[in-house]
């Protein structure tokens, strides 16, 4: 059975995480994989986290299923979280959600709704996108294709040449988008521009499909939304994959949510049975652990205002090493302009260097990143943003 099976390489983001670990240098630095870091380079169990899991493994009697649309709790909460309580799609009662196994969960399981909806369906993605929603959307049976999206030349989203592929799709086709903090470029659509795309969306009759995995770390917790509430509100459907991974910091615990919105509310209860079906068919029940401690830290109001001022200290952490990262590459690096990184947002930048030089800056400097040249902004360090820039600046001589 197995035998005709090739060995692969691993995933280039995962690949590099073991990299990274089996390095013995002391002074190695992991700007590879999109995981928060504090000064101390470690990524802590959120005070927050902690204080709901505490009572949380206090409290529980049981460990009984809870259901095939997860944590009934943890999916009203998240919709308040990501729309706004008052939001007019929410409180007309158009919005369905079911818990996932992560923000990957979320996304699979929403590829395979269109799939089910719309065989054949196409899937336009950015260029570039994050590496796996490739095998997330195309292993539902989706076609991928490709918009443009960024500029390398100015680090920056190039709006017009979105704008115009968008305009050329045929209705119903899917479009894949970023809420904020775009992986892998950090280049966000402006809220005028979102607006834009809503318009076209609408007129094209194109169906958006929103990953939200960073709300929190780029503006603030509603700014990050802007796109995705003002899509919500004037849309008739929309689908939308959201992560806790990063913004609860519970990336182990596989904590996520779809949230479909449906033109009336018939349609709304025949997507929700659809979805049960689909995650029975795949992970039967969401795992429950991670999303009852979301749900305890939104419902509770001490908890919830110190879980914002985590988010916030992360949010403000990569800030200041953007613009602290960006004042060393200006010292050691003149000839070139690195200000693009101050401007971008959340934990991802490409940082313009050659594969060659990637490759030297990992076997040479052990310094970490994915071979597009992809840096994960809260890897670095105080102490340690000096070394990186001048590695950087050797690289770049050659
Ligand atoms: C990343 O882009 O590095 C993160 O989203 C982690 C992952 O699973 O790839």
């Amino acid at each position: 059975m197995f035998e005709g099976l090739e060995l692969i390489a691993a995933d280039a983001i995962l690949g590099l995480m073991a990299a990274f670990r089996a390095d013995a240098d002391k002074h190695k630095v992991d700007l590879g994989i999109g995981v928060y870091r504090n000064d101390h380079g470690d990524t802590p169990v959120l005070g927050a986290v902690r204080r709901a899991e505490e009572a949380l493994i206090g409290e529980q009697t049981t460990k009984s299923y809870v259901g095939p649309a997860g944590n009934p709790g943890f999916n009203a909460e998240m919709e308040k979280l990501v729309f706004g309580p008052a939001h007019p799609t929410l409180q007309a009662g158009r919005i369905k959600t079911v818990q996932t196994p992560g923000g990957c969960g979320a996304l699979r399981l929403g590829a395979d709704l269109v799939r089910l909806s719309s065989p054949g369906a196409v899937v336009h993605v950015s260029d570039p996108t994050w590496a796996n929603h490739v095998p997330l959307l195309s292993g539902a049976g989706l076609k991928l294709e490709r918009y443009p999206y960024f500029d390398a030349a100015t680090g920056a989203v190039q709006f017009g040449p979105m704008l115009a592929a968008l305009e050329k799709l045929p209705p119903r086709a899917v479009v894949l988008l970023h809420a904020s903090c775009h992986n892998p470029t950090g280049a966000d659509l402006s809220q005028d521009e979102w607006r834009e795309v809503l318009a076209l969306v609408r007129r094209r009759r194109l169906l958006p499909f929103i990953d939200m995995a960073y709300q929190g770390l780029g503006d603030g917790l509603e700014p990050d939304a802007f796109g995705i509430r003002l899509l919500a509100a004037e849309l008739p459907e929309l689908v939308c994959a959201v992560s806790c991974s990063k913004n609860f910091g519970l990336y182990r615990e596989r904590v996520g949510a779809l949230h479909v919105i449906t033109e009336t509310p018939k349609a709304a209860d025949a997507v929700l049975s659809q979805l049960v079906k689909l995650g029975r068919g795949m992970w039967s029940m969401p795992p429950d652990h991670g999303a009852e401690i979301v749900r305890r830290i939104l419902c509770d109001q001490p908890l919830r205002t110190l879980w914002e001022e985590e988010v916030g200290a992360m949010r403000r952490r990569i800030q200041h090493l953007r613009h602290e990262f960006v004042g060393q590459l200006k010292a050691h690096c003149p000839q070139r302009d690195f200000g693009f990184i101050e401007r971008q947002k959340g934990m991802f930048s490409f940082l313009g260097v050659t594969t060659p030089q990637v490759h030297a800056l990992r076997s040479e400097h052990h310094i970490y990143m994915t071979d597009d040249s992809r840096i994960n902004i809260a890897g670095l360090r105080r102490e340690n943003l000096e070394a990186v820039a001048a590695a950087v600046a050797q690289v770049l001589k050659r």
